[in-house]
């Protein structure tokens, strides 16, 4: 089998460039080790850019986003009893985020590549390695139906998660790892109650963090941090919202509307880069090359800014003959990514319980009492927070 683009991974980041790509007429393989149905399972974060929206849109995939989403134009911090909004617009020239579920943008990414389009995606299929990035013709090895399949590329796209083989396929000399793990998790319910408030509230509280957030208008999501070796099965439902309204400032706690959950799982909070993220014509984009705590909610927001920039690159190889802008892949994603693994760090450390000290709680409401009452605090998160803009390229 031939393709032009052979992807591996249909997440956000594969099926995102398969789209794209495939708008402008240029062919792509997926290869996904999952089901589709179990990819759809999946539950994820919810807050979109504005870069990434308009990407959904230029996909031809935003439909359903702009219908049903929801726009935000704030977001509430509370610590110390206290309850403080943030104004997106304000601080920003008039930007805000979209709430919308990444279930959501898989099943619309899904149904506009593949049931519409007639995009190709093998299911069930395995990748297992990538060979000859060196060359002009690397290789996706997979396996399907129990047999080895080969699928030769011009160009492969490892958008294969952290778990993924693209990673372990670039030379390991060549590869540079930063990483940091946190001390703690977060348990999050997913839970059809209308929400607490109709903005996110972040909470900083001497027993941990929590955060409130939603899907949309009957479909409520929150969390609460917990122990890294905390079980799901440690907690009932009624566990979880004791625990999320003693973390919350008392009137919105009296306000919680509660419910059965429809699903509950722990997040590790986790830092992670690998560099660069390109080796010959291989290319890493999204998780296969970065994770960043869910602390402003980046994670999915780095998948589309590296699509962006390996899509561009794409598109000028097979315009104009063009590989500048694939030389500088690498380099320009990961400026972006290192930008937001700063913020998604430093939003952790402030919002966070990492030890019993009371200097250490202090320090963090000093910093939040600054924030708060400073124009440049708030411009700061506030534009880390709806997302740093893209380069353009000529
Ligand atoms: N072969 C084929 N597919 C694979 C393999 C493999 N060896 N290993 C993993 N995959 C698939 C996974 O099953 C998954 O569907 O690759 C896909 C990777 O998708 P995601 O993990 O969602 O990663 P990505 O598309 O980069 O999405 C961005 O950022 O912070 C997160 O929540 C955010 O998941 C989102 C991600
Ligand atoms: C979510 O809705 O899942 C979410 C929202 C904001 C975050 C992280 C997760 O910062």
């Amino acid at each position: 089998m031939r393709t032009q683009v052979g992807i591996i991974g249909s997440g956000p980041s594969g099926l995102l460039l398969a789209r794209l790509l495939h708008l402008q007429g240029i062919d792509t393989v997926i290869i996904e080790s999952r089901s589709r149905d179990y990819v759809l399972g999946r539950i994820r974060a919810g807050v979109i850019e504005q870069g990434m929206a308009d990407m959904l849109r230029q996909a031809q995939a935003g439909e359903r986003m702009d219908r049903e989403g929801l726009i935000h134009e704030g977001s509430n911090i509370a610590f110390d009893g206290r309850l403080e909004r943030l104004d997106f617009p304000k601080h920003t020239n008039g930007k805000v985020v979209m709430v919308y579920g990444q279930t959501e943008i898989t099943y619309d990414l899904m149904k506009a590549h593949i049931d519409e389009a007639g995009g190709i995606v093998h299911y069930d299929a395995p990748a297992v390695r990538v060979e000859g990035s060196d060359t002009d013709a690397p290789r996706i090895i997979y396996e399907q139906n129990g047999q080895r399949m080969e699928l030769i590329c011009d160009f492969v796209a490892g958008c294969d998660g952290y778990h993924g083989v693209a990673r372990q396929s670039l030379p390991a000399d060549k590869i540079k790892i930063f990483e940091r793990t946190y001390p703690f998790g977060w348990l999050g319910i997913l839970s059809d109650v209308p929400p607490v408030n109709k903005e996110l509230i972040y909470a900083n509280h001497e027993r941990g963090f929590a955060l409130c957030s939603m899907r949309s208008h009957t479909r409520s999501r929150y969390y609460v941090q917990c122990d890294t070796n905390d079980k799901v099965d440690n907690w009932t439902d009624d566990d979880f919202w004791d625990e999320l309204r003693r973390r919350l400032p008392p009137e919105a706690a009296d306000s919680v509307t509660t419910g059965p959950r429809l699903e509950m799982s722990i997040t590790p909070l986790h830092s992670f880069v690998a560099e660069p993220m390109r080796s010959g014509r291989l290319f890493l984009a999204g998780d296969a090359a970065h994770i960043v705590p869910p602390t402003g909610a980046k994670g999915l927001n780095l998948a589309a800014s590296d699509i962006y920039y390996l899509s561009r690159a794409i598109l000028a190889y097979y315009k104009d003959r063009r590989t500048d802008l694939l030389d500088i892949y690498s380099e320009t994603a990961l400026s972006r990514v290192w930008k937001a693994i700063r913020f998604s760090w430093w939003y952790t450390s402030l919002l966070h319980k990492f030890d019993d000290d009371p200097m250490s709680r202090r320090l963090q409401i000093a910093e939040l009492d600054y924030l708060v009452n400073s124009g440049a605090g708030r411009t700061a998160l506030a534009e880390n927070y709806v997302g740093l803009p893209y380069e353009k390229f000529e």
